[in-house]
């Protein structure tokens, strides 16, 4: 083992939500996919696409909830650990996604609950810093972002050197969701930026040390659809 290796430290998952602004349920109805494609196809045809228009939210919706949602949580000596599609280390799964729209406010997915939450604005400067950090990298991209955010507190709890099982868990996110969207026929193009400002934006004071922000998507109706 090298010395910034993550390694086991005994300890058990034990963290409450993360603080968001006034969370309200929202019903995002599904919308029809192209599930009967194969993985195959969906493989050999998704490509990062740069230019596309705003989507439906509930679509964009159905590719977070595909990617992230679980399909089991664990019980007793499991508490804290959670089965899905993606992988992820120690199953802690402590990426966490927001979909920031021009057309309503932030809506973040919880998987506990496999509901969608509309959140509240705590600092509207940083959100404009975000979008408009997103926008120039992608300036053709009219779709919404999807933020990825990080939920240290039990991953830093469980591993020493924790830090890099954090940006390998984002890189799964990002190729799953890469391909969720090609399978439901969505434009879907990853940004270089971290979305740094999303944290700031959103979340209460007391969660912005135990949240990273690890990435940026857009996602939206593609030049053919
Ligand atoms: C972490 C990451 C960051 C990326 N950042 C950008 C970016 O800032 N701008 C961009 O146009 N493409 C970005 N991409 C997309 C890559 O350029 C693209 O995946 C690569 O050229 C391969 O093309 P393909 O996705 O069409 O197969 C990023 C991809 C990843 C995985």
């Amino acid at each position: 083992m090298s010395p910034t290796d993550p390694r086991p430290t005994g300890a058990k998952p034990a963290s409450a939500p993360l603080g968001w602004l006034e969370p309200r349920a929202l019903d995002l109805d599904s919308v029809p996919t192209n599930d009967g494609r194969t993985l195959t196809d969906v493989m050999r045809t998704r490509r990062s696409a740069r230019t596309m228009t705003a989507p439906p939210i509930e679509a964009v919706a159905q590719v977070v909830r595909k990617t992230l949602l679980a399909d089991f949580a664990g019980v007793g000596s499991n508490h804290g650990r959670k089965l899905k599609a993606v992988v992820s280390a120690g199953a802690l799964h402590p990426i966490q996604s927001v979909i920031v729209s021009g057309a309503c406010d932030p809506v973040i997915y919880d998987d506990d609950s496999d509901q969608f939450f509309s959140v509240q604005v705590r600092d509207d400067v940083r959100l404009q810093a975000f979008v408009e950090n997103c926008r120039t990298v992608l300036p053709d991209a009219g779709g919404c972002w999807v933020a990825l955010i990080a939920d240290c507190r039990d991953l830093s709890s469980l591993y020493t050197d924790h830090q890099s099982l954090l940006w390998r868990d984002a890189g799964a996110v990002i190729q799953m969701m890469a391909l969720v969207a090609e399978a439901h026929g969505l434009a879907f193009c990853p940004l270089g930026i971290l979305g740094t400002e999303i944290v700031e934006a959103l979340l209460t004071n007391h969660h912005h040390h135990h949240a990273v922000a690890v990435g940026v998507m857009a996602i939206g109706k593609g030049e053919a659809a």
